[in-house]
């Protein structure tokens, strides 16, 4: 079956679903669309660049969530259920079935998966707080890689190997990995993951180093580095995750994703949201619009830059406020889609950036 009848088939069968769940209560959500040429991911998949975004499988029973997301976006990325605590809740015990469910849909849908994220410092279980060894945490990191990436072999094409593994100064992040195997964690980590799948694409993952500034510079240092010595590090993942009046719309992102990319790295733009001081009024969200565009438009001008993800779909489950730093409080409203799955400005801004228009 063709790539567009599978997808015609699946859509068909959702809006089905959708329809039945939902009966034609909500008049104003059009779930057949009309304009499929101007969904996404078909405008992105023209341009040679992924459109993502960032899911919970709980989501994924709501029919107009399934059925934006499958006709809208090309690639998927779990929100939280590929972390750590998630995966391997205990010593030697891995829980694959929520994460699974993200990975079914994207393979059922035609979408490439990013893996969100084998190392990190934040939602690590409460058992990899006790004294190690370095031996014995080097052996447990490899054992999580392993196992984790040869789980999806296949399936989840790219991975997210350390996340935030940088202050904001530019200085080594003070984690359990960094305190006990030292920095070498990061090269071990990534040539961990390579050994069990050689296919996939491996990348260094974290926020505010978008633009030109310290944590931007000792990230390029890093994987300068890391190209330098052999390690199998394929591209760098900027979070983006950022706020609608402090943005600066020149910011240096495109020399930034240029030097990058000089080193023969991919860049993906991994965590995409705009936040905007809530409730939003229509200056902000043109404001918004402007933004999504702007930067859009600079990842298609490197062809270097292979995907964009936003961090969640619709403004109705977005970790800002709530899990977000505190001082992001009285702030939302970041992504494409409003709480009733309607199309945002912002919408219109990355589908013109796609349309170069
Ligand atoms: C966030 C999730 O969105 C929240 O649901 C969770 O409570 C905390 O983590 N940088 C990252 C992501 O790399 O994993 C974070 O995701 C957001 C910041």
């Amino acid at each position: 079956m063709t790539r567009e009848r599978l997808w015609l088939r699946s859509f068909l069968g959702i809006t089905l679903i959708g329809m039945v769940l939902f009966g034609f209560s909500h008049g104003s959500i059009s779930l057949a669309d009309e304009s499929e040429p101007d969904n996404l991911r078909n405008l992105a998949s023209q341009r040679g660049i992924f459109i993502g975004a960032a899911v919970m499988s709980s989501q994924l029973n709501e029919p107009l969530f399934a059925s934006t997301l499958a006709k809208q976006f090309n690639m998927v990325v779990a929100e939280n259920e590929m972390k750590f605590s998630y995966l391997q809740p205990r010593k030697g015990h891995f829980s694959f079935t929520a994460a699974d469910r993200i990975v079914e849909f994207a393979m059922k849908h035609d979408m490439a998966v990013r893996g969100h994220c084998l190392l990190w410092h934040q939602q690590n279980p409460t058992w990899l707080n006790k004294k190690w060894t370095k031996a014995e945490l080097l052996d447990v990191m490899r054992h999580h890689i392993t196992t984790v990436v040869q789980h999806y072999r296949g399936r989840v094409k790219y991975w997210d190997v350390v996340n935030e593994g940088i202050e904001d100064n530019g200085s080594y992040r003070r984690t359990v990995w960094y305190n006990v195997i030292g920095k070498d964690y990061i090269d071990e980590a990534f040539k961990a993951a390579h050994a069990v799948d050689p296919d996939a694409e491996l990348y260094y993952n974290d926020y505010g180093a978008e633009g030109l500034n310290d944590k931007a510079m000792a990230i390029y240092r890093l994987v300068r580095g890391m190209k330098k010595r052999g390690v199998p590090i394929h591209g760098v993942g900027l979070q983006m995750h950022i706020d609608a009046s402090g943005y600066p719309l020149n910011s240096g992102l495109k020399r930034n994703i240029q030097r990058l990319t000089d080193l023969g790295l991919k860049v993906h733009i991994t965590e995409m949201d705009v936040r905007l001081t809530t409730p939003a009024s229509k200056a902000s969200l043109e404001r918004q619009r402007r933004i999504y565009r702007d930067i859009m438009e600079v990842c298609l001008e490197n062809p270097n830059v292979t995907a964009v993800l936003t961090w969640g779909l619709t403004d109705r489950y977005t970790w800002i406020p709530q899990h977000a730093p505190s001082s992001w409080a009285g702030m939302g409203e970041p992504l494409l889609f409003d709480v009733n799955y309607g199309k945002k400005p912002a919408f219109y801004g990355v589908q013109e950036a796609l349309k170069g228009l």
